[in-house]
C-alpha cells in the first residue's frame, strides 16, 4: 500500500494514486490491439469540505476520471482509498461504502433524470435501493432535501419536464445527496445551464458544501466556472495532470504553458489579472496516437528539443506541481 497521511496524521478523505484507464480498441480482425489512454496516471488527495477542480479541454479524460472515482468503471491500474480504506477491493463492504459515500452529479439535467418518474420518486430511489427506511421516512427525507436545494413541497409530485434547467439541476443535486455522501463528483454541473442561472447553482453547491461538510471533485472545461468554488485546481492534458496547485497559484501564477493558454482564454473580472490572449494552435492530439515527447509540444510556443524527445513528469516547484521542461529549465537558470 502506498497511501499516505495528511499533515494532521489522518487518512485523506479520498486519495487516488496513479489512476489509469486504457480502453482497448481493435480495428479489423487481424489488426494489433491498441489502447486509448483516456487516463494515464492521475494522483490527488482530497480533504473533507474541500473542492478539487479538474479542468482541461474536451477529451482530456475528465469524465473518465469521474467514472473511475464513482466506480461506474474500474481503473486499468492505480489505487483508490476512502479514509484509508481500499475502494478497489472486491468485497461487499467496500462496494457498499463507495456506493453511499461517493456520488456523481452529471452535466445534463435533461438526460440524467428519468422523465417518467416524479421528483419524489427520483429522490427516493437511492433510499429504496440502499436503505431500509419506511415509505414515510423516505418521503420525509426527500422533502427535507428538496427544501435544502431550494425546491418547494408541491414539486414532489411533478415530473422533470415541468422544471427549468436550473431547477432540474437542483433535483439532480438533491438526488446525489440523498444517501448523505461525503464526496460529490460534479461532472460539468453547470455547463448546460444559461449563464444567468449558473451562479445560482454554483452558490447552492457552495452553501450545501458548508452546511453538509461535502468535498467536491468539480469537473469543468471552463476555468472561469471553478474560480470561486475551487480550493485546488488540477489541469489535465491528454489523460495526465500537467499542473496542480492552490486556486490562487493556478489563477495568479500559472506556470505550465497550457495552463497559461487556458487562463488567457478565460474572462477575468479584475482588469489587473487579464492576460494577453495566447492562441492555442492545432487540436488536442488523439489519446490513441499520442505524440512522442511532451503531449503538448506541438502546440507549445516555448518548446525546445528536449520537449520533443522526452515525456515530462510532475515535479514540485514550491507548492505547485508542474510537468514541463521549459519551467524546469527556467527554474534551473534563475
Ligand atoms: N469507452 C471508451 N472507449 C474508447 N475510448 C473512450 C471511451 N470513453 C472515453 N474514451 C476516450 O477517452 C478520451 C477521454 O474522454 P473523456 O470523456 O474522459 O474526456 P472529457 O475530458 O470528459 O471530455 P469532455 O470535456 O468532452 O466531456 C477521449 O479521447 C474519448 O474519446
Ligand atoms: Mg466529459
Amino acid at each position: 500500500m502506498s497511501q499516505s497521511m495528511n499533515a494532521a496524521g489522518q487518512h485523506y478523505l479520498l486519495q487516488a494514486i496513479d489512476l489509469k484507464k486504457h480502453y482497448p480498441v481493435k480495428k479489423g480482425l487481424f489488426a494489433p490491439e491498441r489502447a486509448v489512454k483516456a487516463l494515464d496516471g492521475v494522483s490527488f488527495t482530497l480533504e473533507r469540505g474541500k473542492t478539487l477542480a479538474v479542468v482541461g479541454e474536451s477529451g482530456c479524460g475528465k469524465s473518465t476520471l469521474g467514472r473511475l472515482l464513482t466506480m461506474i468503471e474500474t481503473p486499468s491500474e492505480g489505487e483508490l482509498y476512502y479514509q484509508g480504506q481500499d475502494l478497489l477491493k472486491p468485497d461487499p463492504a467496500a462496494q457498499k461504502l463507495r456506493r453511499q459515500k461517493i456520488q456523481i452529479v452529471f452535466q445534463n439535467p435533461y438526460g440524467s433524470l428519468n422523465p417518467r418518474k416524479k421528483v419524489g420518486q427520483i429522490l427516493e430511489e437511492p433510499l429504496v435501493i440502499n436503505t431500509d427506511l419506511s415509505k414515510a421516512e423516505r418521503r420525509e427525507k426527500a422533502l427535507s432535501m428538496m427544501a435544502k436545494v431550494g425546491l418547494k413541497t408541491e414539486h414532489y409530485d411533478r415530473y422533470p419536464h415541468m422544471f427549468s434547467g436550473g431547477q432540474r439541476q437542483r433535483i439532480a443535486i438533491a438526488r446525489g445527496l440523498m444517501l448523505d455522501p461525503d464526496v460529490v463528483i460534479a461532472d460539468e454541473p453547470v455547463s448546460a445551464l444559461d449563464v444567468s442561472v449558473r451562479a445560482q447553482v454554483l452558490n447552492l453547491m457552495m452553501d450545501l458544501q458548508q452546511e453538509l461538510g461535502l468535498s467536491y471533485v468539480f469537473i469543468s472545461h471552463d476555468l472561469s466556472v471553478v474560480e470561486h468554488i475551487a480550493d485546488e485546481v488540477m489541469v489535465m492534458y491528454l489523460g495526465r495532470c500537467v499542473e496542480k496547485g492552490s486556486k490562487e497559484a493556478i489563477f495568479n501564477n500559472p506556470r505550465h504553458p497550457y495552463t497559461q493558454a487556458l487562463l488567457s482564454a478565460t474572462p477575468r473580472l479584475n482588469p489587473a489579472l487579464r492576460r494577453e490572449r495566447i492562441k492555442l494552435i492545432g487540436e488536442l492530439p488523439s489519446p490513441l496516437n499520442p505524440p512522442p515527447g511532451c503531449a503538448f509540444n506541438a502546440r507549445c510556443q516555448h518548446r525546445f528539443d528536449t520537449c520533443v524527445q522526452f515525456q515530462p513528469t510532475l515535479k514540485a516547484y514550491g507548492d505547485q506541481l508542474i510537468a514541463c521542461f521549459v519551467v524546469d529549465r527556467d527554474e534551473a537558470s534563475s
